[in-house]
């Protein structure tokens, strides 16, 4: 069976239409919901809906080391991340595809690593280029095949959510170096990493972030652009071969 999952976020429940469904087993507790098979035009792939199926869980809520765990568990050695972000450079507008190769941890209070009791082995992962790999480079390709325009590079500011941020937040995830800002990164990426999967995401802009424009971010736009968007992504999605 496939070795890739796609874990699809905010805006991406209904990508591929669903072959089968497995339940996965997991010691971390419950994952997100049932895994399915899908076929997608060059491969087959698992998809993991994030927030559960229907749309339901808050990014703070997610049992992400169940998530990983299970996956593991099926076999899967390769995954891509599905992310919603606002842009917080100004420059990357809603509607465009990010293939981020670098993150900053603003969360808290997040289950974060299976090395968490006696009984697991302390592990200090190495995550100097959190993204890097050939997943992350099958994006990039897989943009070009499909002929989907990506950005290649960026550093996500993972939150904590589920509110939006002040202005004031925002200016500062802008000096810190960061070009757009989510909810799930993270611990996501780092178990990923424990778990020695290949993981890179490919990032949604839905909107700009909170204080760039007069306007206020409002839901009803953010599921606009990102229903629209998903025709790329899946077109881009499509193009990948492994
Ligand atoms: N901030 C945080 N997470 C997001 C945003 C945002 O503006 N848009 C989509 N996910």
């Amino acid at each position: 069976m496939s070795e890739l999952a796609i874990i699809g976020g905010t805006g991406a429940l209904d990508l591929f239409p669903v072959l089968e469904e497995q339940a996965m087993e997991t010691t971390w507790g419950e994952p997100s919901a049932p895994v399915a098979r899908v076929a997608l035009d060059r491969t087959e792939a698992w998809f993991l809906a994030r927030h559960g199926r229907p749309h339901r869980i808050p990014p703070h809520r997610i049992n992400y080391r169940a998530n990983i765990d299970g996956l593991k568990r099926l076999g899967v050695r390769r995954i891509i991340s599905i992310n919603a972000v606002g842009g917080v450079d100004p420059s990357i507008a809603p509607g465009c595809l990010v293939v981020p190769d670098q993150l900053i941890d603003y969360t808290w209070g997040r289950p974060h690593t299976f090395s968490d009791d006696s009984e697991s082995p302390l592990v200090h992962v190495e995550f100097a280029n959190p993204f890097e790999g050939p997943v992350r480079q099958a994006l990039l390709d897989a943009g070009e095949l499909a002929g989907v325009p990506v950005l290649d590079g960026g550093c996500m500011a993972v939150i904590q959510g589920p509110r939006l941020e002040t202005a004031a937040e925002i200016a500062r995830l802008a000096r810190d170096g960061c070009s757009m800002v989510g909810m799930t990164g993270m611990p996501e990426t780092a178990l990923a990493r424990e778990a020695g999967l290949d993981y890179a995401s490919l990032s949604v802009v839905a909107n700009a972030a909170a204080g760039l424009e007069q306007e206020p971010i409002t839901l009803k736009e953010i599921k606009r652009v990102l229903s629209s968007a998903m025709g790329d992504v899946r077109r881009l999605l499509d193009s990948l071969a492994f």
